[in-house]
């Protein structure tokens, strides 16, 4: 099987509360989403990848994407959700994709994937009935919140996840799962809904999702760090 990226890039970024959306911020001399997409572009798994974009994006036009090469495409036809929008994705792969093709959707706000995790997500799962995802361990302590705010117990964190991307599934059971599953927030969730147990692939804190002001200069950092 093949497989095919979906990068889900229609979202405005309120919680950041930049005059733009976030994937478009400057990072590192280049828009977010220069990094995220070129992680994906270059690695030699990857047949193509889709751009999920808002239909009224008026940012993308205005760059300059050639050097990502002719696995790029744009599909201007992101929704109200995330869920909506890799939707949006999936139906654009449904006429060229074999039901059995792999499809990673990878957040458009995660520019730090590095080829060595993006490697380890595709041979873990390679041949799996079922796929899987990036994640890491909990690292914080975890506590429950009584109605006066005040801490009701402390939850153990043994066991717990923290979900990325990629999340790596089968085109098809993936299609069904989320046009069936009403309210998650990531591909596992709406895998989880049909009784399979997505598999848990190790991944890195680097590989951090841009959600507010702080998280954009430690990524530059990261970036910067990694640099030959
Ligand atoms: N996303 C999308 N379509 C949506 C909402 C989100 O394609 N309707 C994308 C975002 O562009 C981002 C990824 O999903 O790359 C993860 O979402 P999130 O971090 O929540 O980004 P935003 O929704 O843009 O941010 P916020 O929730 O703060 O508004
Ligand atoms: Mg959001």
């Amino acid at each position: 099987p093949r497989h095919f990226a979906i990068v889900p890039a229609a979202g405005s970024g309120s919680r950041f509360g930049a005059g733009l959306p976030k994937q478009y911020l400057s990072l590192a001399g280049r828009p977010l989403i220069h990094h995220t997409l070129l992680a994906l572009c270059r690695s030699p798994h990857i047949a193509r990848v889709l751009v999920v974009l808002a239909p009224d994006d008026r940012h993308w036009a205005g760059h300059d994407w050639r050097d990502l090469g002719p696995k790029l495409e744009t599909v201007y036809a992101g929704g109200a959700t995330r869920a909506e929008s890799v939707l949006a994705g999936l139906r654009a792969l449904e006429t060229s994709a074999a039901d059995d093709d792999w499809v990673l959707v990878h957040d458009a706000a995660r520019p730090c994937l590095s080829q060595a995790m993006l490697d380890a997500l595709v041979d873990e799962l390679a041949g799996d009935p079922v796929g899987g995802l990036l994640a890491v361990p909990v690292a914080d302590t975890l506590k429950r919140q009584d109605d006066d705010g005040r801490v009701a117990a402390t939850e153990p964190r043994d066991g717990l996840w923290q979900a990325q991307t990629p999340q790596m599934f089968r085109h098809a059971p993936l299609l069904a799962a989320l046009e069936a599953a009403a309210a998650v927030t990531d591909e596992a969730g709406a895998i989880e809904t049909l009784g399979l147990r997505p598999k848990l692939v190790r991944g890195d804190a680097s590989n951090l999702k841009v959600t507010f002001p702080a998280d954009l200069a430690l990524a530059e950092l990261i970036l910067f760090a990694r640099r030959e």
